[in-house]
């Protein structure tokens, strides 16, 4: 069955342009003038999704969403946003939008590819949903260790979100697997046969950052001898892994932007369209709300990310994965190691189970390899675990506060000043130090009266 769409317009001749184009082989459109006939027929009649005005005569879109919101939580909602105001837009996806389409359209496919994509996400949250409910799902992906509830979880939207071409999010701490979540849901996927190209943006300096994404022509820059394709092109047909999104500057986030939106960019220095079809999977390892708050990372292209977020636990919030990751690991370096280990013995399995591994599965892995490093015998001891218990632990005593007459605001001032310092004025690692996003540390920084000197 065709999916049905309600169109929400006021203007006679748009509705009907709109009516005419998205009517058809695909969708059964109706169309109404307002937002109150809208409320009506989603009462009455069959919808799979809305896409409407903001702008309408009494009732606003805003409100028309908020009163769908009511009735049915899960309609997938797309509102129409005046070009460029990108406020709109964001008060529309706060609001419980799925998703948004600038007018003028910049095309009929740039419609219905927002329409194709709000119903697949509905369809993967409402199959994850059931999924989960039905007793005994599990989900079991090769070299991925997912025994606790909350890996379960994570592999069943991998699974899941693996099947459509939707954006994804891995957000997680640094070593909790999120390279690993972003192959596997390559992997899984239709693309599989295709390419899968990471690129991480902490690991490039800035200025190259946009050429290695999109590319340039010959003459773009001095020293562009030649034209080179960007990562994009060269993910065409398949997934580009976008590691540490926090760090993508400001002009680069417009045109990551354009391609989530519209799927085309030009290269640096060229006048030619590219298109692409490539799926993208970011990842971060901070809070990216937090940058939200300091302006440093684009609102309306976090929301464009975060249509399927998967949360990737720290290992000290699923334990129960400890003893089958160690003894992954165990078979890996005894291999490679030519040792012949069986196991681990139950005090030494003790220490690992105890731990709160601030560095997540990686730092397990890095201690099980030292272990068969160590290992005299056929059985991992507790002598052969060696823990750097110096991270600390959340201390139990008396809970550290602010000096005396020092406010919030100055000791953030006077930490990141020290932080400085400490990384004798390299950002990227006061910002390390700091567990900021290096944009994040420029917006205090410049906050601070310190110069901008773009590099380092
Ligand atoms: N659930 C898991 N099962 C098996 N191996 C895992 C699992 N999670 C992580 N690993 C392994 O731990 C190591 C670190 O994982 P990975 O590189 O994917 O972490 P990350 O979240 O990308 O870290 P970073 O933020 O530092 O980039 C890898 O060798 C990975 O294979
Ligand atoms: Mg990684």
């Amino acid at each position: 069955m065709k999916p049905s769409v309600l169109i929400v317009e006021d203007e006679p001749q748009m509705r009907r342009l709109l009516e005419l184009n998205l009517g058809g082989d695909e969708y059964i459109a109706h169309s109404v003038g307002t937002a109150e006939d809208a409320l009506k027929f989603i009462e009455t009649s069959h919808v799979d999704v809305v896409l409407s005005d903001l702008k309408l005569p009494s009732m606003s879109g805003l409100e028309l969403l908020e009163a769908v919101r009511r009735i049915r939580a899960d309609l997938p909602f797309v509102v129409m946003t005046a070009y460029g105001s990108v406020e709109s837009a964001v008060g529309a996806m706060k609001a419980g939008a799925n998703d948004y389409i600038p007018k003028p359209f910049p095309s009929w496919d740039a419609v219905k590819i927002v329409i194709a994509r709000a119903l697949d996400v509905r369809r993967l949250r409402e199959e994850n949903r059931n999924l989960r409910e039905a007793l005994g799902q599990r989900y079991d992906l090769p070299g991925i260790v997912a025994q606790s509830p909350k890996m379960q979880e994570a592999l069943g939207l991998v699974e899941r979100v693996a099947q459509t071409n939707s954006t994804v999010l891995i957000c997680g701490e640094s070593g909790v697997g999120k390279d690993l979540v972003a192959r596997a849901i390559h992997q899984r996927s239709r693309r599989s046969k295709g390419p899968f190209v990471k690129i991480n943006s902490t690991a490039i300096p800035e200025n190259l950052l946009e050429s290695e994404l999109f590319g340039y022509e010959k003459g773009a820059f001095t020293g562009a001898a030649t034209s080179k394709p960007g990562k994009f092109e060269l993910a065409d047909g398949g997934t580009l892994f976008l590691d540490e999104i926090g760090d993508v500057p400001p002009p680069v986030q417009v045109k990551l932007l354009r391609v989530l939106q519209e799927r085309e960019f030009e290269r640096l220095g060229g006048t030619k369209t590219v298109k692409v079809d490539v799926r993208l999977v970011a990842a971060t390892n901070r809070d990216l709300r937090a940058a939200l708050e300091d302006g440093t990372f684009r609102e309306d292209l976090y929301y464009r990310l975060n249509v399927v977020p998967i949360n990737l636990p720290p290992l000290r919030e699923h334990k129960e994965d400890i003893s089958a990751l160690a003894a992954l690991f165990l078979r890996k370096y005894a291999q490679s190691s030519g040792k012949r280990i069986d196991g681990i013995s139950p005090a030494a399995m003790e220490r690992l189970t105890q731990f709160h591994w601030p560095g997540n599965v990686r730092e397990l892995e890095n201690v099980i390899e030292r272990a068969v490093a160590l290992s005299q015998g056929p059985v991992i001891e507790p002598g052969d675990i060696l823990i750097d218990e110096a991270t600390p632990k959340p201390s139990a005593g008396a809970a550290p506060f602010l000096p005396e007459g020092i406010t919030l605001e100055q000791w953030e001032d006077e930490m990141i000043r020290e932080a400085m310092r400490r990384a004798a004025g390299n950002k990227s690692q006061a910002a390390r130090l700091l567990g900021l996003s290096r944009n994040a540390l420029r917006y205090r920084l410049s906050k601070l009266g310190f110069a901008d000197d773009a590099e380092n």
